[in-house]
């Protein structure tokens, strides 16, 4: 199946999650509230939060990162960038309070900010072929890259789930965490940090340009 195709069925479950559940941690597709904190907690690792720092969520849902943010008192500008217009309607309607938080369907509206995360955008591929959505994982990782200044991180789930292999689903995505730690190290930065310790099938990337 063409990615176009895969990307507007994608479209069309996730509107779907955020209809049945709202803006929680079911309706972006997370067990629950706790397995996407535990992720954030590693994706943040990118942010030096000393001094005000300006962060894209890139496919940002309704933009729980931006709680999560604001939770820790860090001084930040947040953009929400999101492919499904009703997530990013739902995320200004959520955080309409905060002048810091901004949300767009359109990646090209935001301004390069210092760094870039991305939580959970590569894990389903419904139907489309396994090679095929990988390419389309490093075009995606390409221009996340060109999005932020001095870093981004991402997660994804790991084909390190050996154990479990009988159980690994068809419709989903599970990346080689080596392959990605050689693609951002060769394209990004010789900054690169895999974190694969967390106790969760799935890893995430750190990539530092501004070390
Ligand atoms: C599993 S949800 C996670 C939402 C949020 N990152 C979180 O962790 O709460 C994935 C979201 O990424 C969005 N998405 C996937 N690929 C995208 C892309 N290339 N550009 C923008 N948004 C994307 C989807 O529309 C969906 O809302």
């Amino acid at each position: 199946m063409s990615i176009d195709k895969t990307q507007q069925q994608l479209n069309d479950y996730f509107r779907e999650k955020l209809e049945i559940h709202g803006t929680t941690a079911k309706g972006v597709d997370y067990n629950g509230e706790q397995a996407q904190q535990v992720r954030f907690a590693e994706l943040v690792k990118v942010i030096n939060p000393v001094n005000k720092f300006s962060v894209t969520d890139y496919g940002s849902g309704y933009g729980a990162m931006f709680e999560y943010i604001h939770a820790r008192g860090w001084d930040f500008e947040y953009y929400g960038v999101d492919l499904i217009e009703e997530m990013v309607i739902a995320g200004r309607e959520k955080f309409k309070a905060f002048p810091n938080a901004h949300f767009e369907v359109d990646e090209k509206k935001v301004p390069v900010a210092d760094y870039l995360v991305a939580a959970g955008i590569f894990n389903i591929k419904l139907e489309a072929d396994y090679d095929e959505w990988k390419a389309f994982t490093c075009e995606t990782l390409t221009r996340m890259n060109s999005l932020c200044s001095k870093g981004f991180s991402f997660n994804m789930l790991t084909k390190y789930s050996d154990a479990d292999r009988m159980a690994q689903r068809p419709d989903l995505y599970y990346g080689d965490p080596l392959f990605y730690f050689d693609f951002c190290k060769r394209n990004f930065s010789r900054n690169v940090a895999l974190l694969h310790d967390y106790g969760l099938y799935d890893f995430t990337m750190i990539v530092r340009k501004d070390i």
